[in-house]
């Protein structure tokens, strides 16, 4: 069948926007927002008697599954092991048939992908593919589909399957934790609502449109750029790097905050803008002390952030991006939009090819 771009220029600015959509419906699909809990699951595993889970996948995929496991792991007290798909398979880590497996890809096809799922399966371990391609190869193969409704994703920069794969990933979090009694039927219920909420979010950040339009313009200008975040902002910050040089093809490297002192302030200058993404978390203070680093080497600091993060970030900044307060399950959903707006703003005024970068593939077949 046919997509169109609609009145949008390129498939992923459409697919930007589509977004507080798609991840309403992912989300309806796994929670109940009136009773306030998990719909029925045909798991073909309980999340109560295994030990551990593997996430395997590539690319942006990867960083959802990265996500994933500081969820799985911070509400359902579940030891989660994650790989690029390319190394899980060959590094020979210690597999159980008692525990299972997740497979996080957009097309269903990737072939590093495929091939860890049947190493899995080999090893006896049940298998959950969470794709977006229902009729795919991994879909096929697996004993349970989680599917991600972000309907077709035709840019090659992935957009709206990410921020579904983080809804799946985040209600399966929150199964998890009711299912092993980490999470009081109580607590399940809050999460629940505030995973409600994400949609509305989503599209009041939409609304930066323009201030990341005038940003993107400054960025162009320069060679380098370097993402930073703490905790679920560390897997955000490696996929704004991966989103600005797919699509813009400037150079970029996202990195955990606390790892600045430890190798890449050698970079900073007044050469390389450092985009720090910070909500007002429990360890916001730390990334305030990570920013006053940057500034006193003459570093330009990009912060995103929220309304409160915005009145005690003690530092002066090239540009403050100010989100609204969200509540933290769905900050990652909410903070993966300005940055892919950035790259996809940026990649406009290089004049690349936006929906189809050079030397890449939608889905990436061969191994
Ligand atoms: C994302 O912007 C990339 N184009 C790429 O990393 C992609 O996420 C990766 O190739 C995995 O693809 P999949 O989700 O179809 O398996």
């Amino acid at each position: 069948f046919m997509v169109d771009k609609g009145n949008r220029r390129h498939f992923m600015e459409k697919e930007i926007h589509e977004q507080p959509e798609m991840i309403s419906h992912t989300l309806a699909h796994y929670v109940d927002f009136v009773g306030g809990v998990s719909k029925p699951l045909d798991l073909p595993f309980d999340f109560a008697k295994i030990d551990r889970l593997a996430i395997s996948a590539c690319g942006t995929a990867y960083l959802a599954g990265l996500i994933g496991k500081y969820w799985f792991e911070r509400y359902a007290r579940l030891p989660v092991d994650i790989d690029v798909a390319s190394e899980f398979r060959y590094r020979e880590m210690p597999l159980s048939n008692k525990d299972a497996a997740f497979f996080i890809s957009q097309s269903g096809e990737t072939a590093d992908t495929l091939a860890s799922l049947r190493y899995c399966r080999k090893a006896g371990m049940k298998i959950g593919a969470i794709v977006n391609v229902r009729e795919s190869t991994m879909a096929r193969e697996s004993d349970v589909v989680l599917p991600t409704l972000a309907g077709p994703e035709i840019g090659v920069a992935s957009t709206k399957a990410f921020t579904c794969q983080l809804s799946v990933l985040a209600t399966l979090a929150v199964r998890a934790g009711a299912a092993r009694g980490t999470i009081s039927l109580e607590q399940e219920k809050t999460l629940v609502r505030e995973l409600s909420e994400a949609p509305r979010f989503a599209n009041q950040v939409l609304k930066l449109e323009d201030q990341i339009e005038k940003l993107a313009r400054e960025l162009s200008r320069y060679k380098h750029v370097l993402y930073l975040g703490r905790d679920t902002n560390f897997p955000l910050a490696m996929e704004g790097a991966l989103k600005l040089k797919e699509i813009s093809y400037i150079h970029a490297e996202g990195y955990a905050a606390g790892e600045l002192k430890h190798g890449p302030i050698a970079l900073i200058d007044e050469n390389m803008p450092v985009i720090v993404i910070a909500p007002h978390d429990r360890i916001f203070e730390k990334t305030v002390s990570n920013m006053q680093e940057v500034a006193a080497r003459g570093g330009k600091i990009i912060l995103i952030t929220d309304q409160r993060g915005a009145a005690h970030a003690t530092v002066e900044t090239m540009e403050t991006i100010v989100l609204p307060d969200v509540p933290e399950i769905i900050s990652p959903i909410i903070y993966a939009l300005p940055i892919q707006m950035l790259a996809y703003f940026t990649a406009v005024f290089m004049g690349t090819d936006v929906d189809q970068p050079r030397n890449l593939a939608k889905s990436v077949t061969v191994e």
